[in-house]
């Protein structure tokens, strides 16, 4: 039996992640790696990273599915992914780490309004704008999972004021949170910035889009850091355009690397980030997955089990 490893991994990162995996692996299972000759019969948990489409399909004795990353969303993509074998995400305090302090970064890069600083500097214009608090920014963060609760809290314990979106309603009061439309409203109209940190699932595609922008207080700013599906590339230009909204962070697109002749590479208005705010730690989630292996084979908790219904 094997534990295959699996990705759009170049043979460096082959190289580092098997290098890491092998500290922690339990048993004596050999690691082989899908750019190799394997066995496909002896395969019975394959670690991945968006494996190509239809490439688990061929395993007959797969028994666990562990993800290299957090976002699940292409490889539920693929239509023939087995359906009835455990498939877990990566949740890794390193990579939630990464992403409270990426938020806060691009956070305080809006609230002490950079983007205009910048522009100004380039124009060798000398202009002081209004210095509002962070009390009186307040920050709208939708999805409080894994990455969005840590967000979340660590923007409320700087003095923002904060709001959260969930699918259920949450039952630890840490937070003010909202779940459900009429909840994606309220959160909205309190948003002055707005943080997608929502998995990918048919229902949340799409979601940052025109009627959501129209529900932000006039000027508010966005920052997508969870996937390109979630935005409507033409809504967002058009309120950017008309001023409903005065700047979005990007760091995830429809296509990645974002076309050279796109855009948003050029709008005064949009910062773009090469899909950078969280990245896998081969270190961490080495270990991480490892340990998952096996509580799997011993019949216990799996961290980040996906809900193959929910779609994360
Ligand atoms: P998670 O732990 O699964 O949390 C998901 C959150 O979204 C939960 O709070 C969930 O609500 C909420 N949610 C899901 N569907 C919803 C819906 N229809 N309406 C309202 N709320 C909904 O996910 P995570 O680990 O925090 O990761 C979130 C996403 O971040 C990933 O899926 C990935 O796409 C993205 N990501 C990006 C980067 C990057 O570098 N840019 C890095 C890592 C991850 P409940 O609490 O009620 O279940
Ligand atoms: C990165 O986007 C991830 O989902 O881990």
């Amino acid at each position: 039996m094997s534990i295959l490893l699996i990705g759009d991994f170049t043979e460096t990162e082959y190289a580092t992640w098997s290098s890491r995996l092998l500290l922690h692996l339990p048993g004596n299972e050999p690691l082989v790696q899908a750019t190799r000759e394997y066995d496909k019969r002896a395969v019975r948990v394959a670690l991945v990273a968006n494996p190509p489409a239809g490439s688990l399909s061929s395993l007959p004795n797969l028994r666990f599915i562990q993800s290299l990353w957090a976002g699940v969303d292409q490889l539920l993509s693929d239509a023939s992914l087995p359906t009835d074998i455990p498939l877990a995400r990566l949740v890794d305090p390193a990579m939630t780490q990464a992403m409270v302090e990426c938020a806060i970064a691009q956070v305080f890069y809006l609230h002490r309004q950079l983007p205009t600083y910048l522009k100004q500097q380039s124009e060798r214009m000398w202009r002081q704008l209004a210095q509002p608090l962070a009390s009186d920014r307040s920050v709208g963060v939708l999805g409080l999972g894994a990455l969005g609760l840590p967000v979340a809290r660590a923007l409320a314990a700087l003095g923002f004021p904060v709001v959260g979106w969930s699918l259920n309603p949450r039952k630890d009061t840490s937070i003010e949170s909202y779940h459900g439309t009429d909840g994606l409203a309220k959160v909205a109209n309190k948003s002055r910035i707005l943080i997608n940190l929502l998995p990918l699932t048919s229902q949340t595609a799409r979601i940052l889009n025109e009627a959501l922008f129209q529900q932000l207080p006039t000027g508010a700013a966005l920052m997508n850091l969870a996937r390109g599906g979630h935005l409507v590339e033409r809504d967002l230009l058009a309120a950017l355009d008309d001023q409903r909204l005065t700047h979005a962070v990007l760091d995830v697109f429809n296509a990645e690397p974002l076309p050279a002749d796109h855009a948003f590479w050029t709008h005064p208005q949009i910062t773009v980030f090469p899909h950078v705010a969280a990245t896998t730690d081969p270190a961490s989630a080495a270990r991480i997955a490892s340990e998952n292996i096996a509580a799997f084979f011993a019949g216990r908790n799996v961290s980040g089990l996906v809900c193959r219904s929910r779609g994360y």
